[in-house]
C-alpha cells in the first residue's frame, strides 16, 4: 500500500492506494462499533463493490442509499434526501458518510457531509479512474444548480481516501479513457517523472496492467495533492489543474454535458490550449507534436476539428477562470510548467481553433 498525505493542519488526510485486498484496521481507526454508517453510491457500482466496502466495516448500524447513476444526481432533491436519511438515522458528529462512486457521488456526499451538523466525517472511496486521480483528493464539494454546474458547494477534506485498482476492472472503456485524460494533464503541467512513464508504458496502460496504474494513480495524487496543500481554497496556483478545462467545459456544455465525457472533453481542450501556447511562443511545434502524439499513444482522440470558435466562444465568457470580465488561461511553458495568464492575442484563440 502506498499512501500520500494532502491538506495541512486539523483538515490533512491520507490517501491510501491499493489493490485487491483491504483491511479492516483502515476503517477502524475512524469508525468505531457504536458508530453509524451511510454509504452513498449510485446504481452504475457493481453490487460486489459495496458489498466489500460493508463486509469490511464494523460498526453499530450501516446503511446504503443508491442514486441514479449520473450528473442529475447531483441535487437539491437528493441533498435532501440524504439529509431525511441522516436524520431518520440519528447521525451525531461521531458518524461517517462514505461516498462510495465516482465524482457525483463524492460532491454530493462531500457537501452532505460539510453540512449535516455543520459538519460531520466523510470518507472517499472513489471507483472511477477520473475520481480516483481528481476529485476524491482536494475536498472540493458540491451540488448542482439550474444556474449551473457546482455552483452550491464547499472545500470540505475528507477523513481519507481509499483507492483500489479493483474496482477500474469493472469500469467501463469510456470512463477509463475519461479517467486518463486527467492522469495525461498531470504528466502536462509539470510531473515530468509521469510523462516519461506514460511515453514507455502506453500499452501496459491501456490494457489497465495493475502494476502500472498503481504508478500513474500515485504520482498523479503527488501532483495533485501538493497543489491542493499550497493552495486549498484556488486563490493561486490550484488553477493550473484546470489546463484544457476552459475549452473542455465550453465543448461539454456545447453538448448540454451529454454525449461526452469530461476527460473526453479535457483533452481536445488540452490539445486546443496547447496551440495556443504554441501560437503565443510559448512552446515549440516539437512539443506541441509531442503533446498531440502522447495523448494519441493512449487512445484518446485529439481531433478537435468539429468544434468552431463560434461553437465554444459563449461559454468560455461565463468560465470560472473569467476575472474582471478578462478571460485568464492555462498555458503551458517550453519546461512543461503551467502558468496562468490574461496576456495573450485573442487571435491565437481562433486560429487554434479554426
Ligand atoms: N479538479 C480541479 C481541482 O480540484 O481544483
Amino acid at each position: 500500500m502506498t499512501t500520500i498525505i494532502a491538506g495541512k493542519g486539523s483538515s490533512k488526510y491520507q490517501i491510501h492506494i491499493k489493490g485487491k485486498k483491504f483491511s479492516k484496521a483502515i476503517f477502524n481507526k475512524d469508525i468505531g462499533k457504536n458508530n453509524k454508517v451511510l454509504i452513498i453510491t449510485d446504481s452504475g457500482v457493481p453490487k460486489k463493490h459495496i458489498r466489500k466496502i460493508k463486509d469490511i466495516i464494523s460498526c453499530k448500524k450501516i446503511n446504503v442509499l443508491t442514486l441514479n447513476q449520473g450528473e442529475k444526481s447531483k441535487s437539491f432533491a437528493s441533498f435532501q434526501k440524504i439529509m431525511n436519511m441522516l436524520f431518520a438515522m440519528n447521525f451525531d458528529r461521531s458518524d461517517s458518510l462514505i461516498a462510495l462512486g465516482g465524482g457525483v457521488v463524492g460532491d454530493i456526499t462531500g457537501f452532505c457531509a460539510a453540512t449535516y451538523l455543520r459538519g460531520i466525517n466523510y470518507i472517499q472511496v472513489p471507483t472511477t479512474l477520473l475520481a480516483q486521480v481528481d476529485s476524491s483528493v482536494g475536498g472540493k464539494t458540491a451540488i448542482n444548480v439550474p444556474q449551473g454546474k457546482n455552483l452550491i458547494g464547499s472545500f470540505y477534506n475528507p477523513k481519507f481516501v481509499l483507492i483500489s485498482t479493483d474496482f477500474l476492472k469493472t469500469l467501463p472503456q469510456e470512463q477509463y479513457e475519461s479517467g486518463l485524460g486527467e492522469v495525461i494533464k498531470y504528466a502536462f503541467i509539470g510531473n515530468k517523472k509521469l510523462k516519461k512513464i506514460i511515453e514507455d508504458n502506453s500499452k501496459k496502460i491501456t490494457e489497465r496492467n495493475e502494476k502500472i496504474l498503481k504508478t500513474i494513480i500515485e504520482e498523479s495524487i503527488k501532483t495533485k495533492s501538493k497543489i491542493v496543500t499550497k493552495d486549498e481554497k484556488e486563490n493561486g496556483i490550484r488553477a493550473i489543474l484546470n489546463f484544457g478545462h476552459t475549452f473542455g467545459h465550453a465543448i461539454e456544455a456545447h453538448h448540454g454535458y451529454k454525449k461526452i465525457t469530461h476527460g473526453a472533453a479535457i483533452t481536445m481542450g488540452m490539445v486546443i490550449a496547447a496551440k495556443v501556447s504554441f501560437f503565443e511562443g510559448h512552446i515549440k511545434d516539437q512539443q506541441l507534436e509531442n503533446i498531440i502524439s502522447v495523448i494519441k499513444s493512449l487512445g484518446l482522440k485529439a481531433d478537435h476539428k468539429k468544434y468552431k470558435y463560434s461553437d465554444l466562444r459563449k461559454y468560455m465568457k461565463i468560465d470560472k477562470k473569467v476575472s474582471n470580465g478578462q478571460l485568464n488561461l492555462i498555458l503551458i511553458d517550453k519546461n512543461f510548467n503551467a502558468f496562468k495568464t490574461s496576456n495573450f492575442n485573442n487571435k491565437n484563440i481562433i486560429k487554434a481553433l479554426n
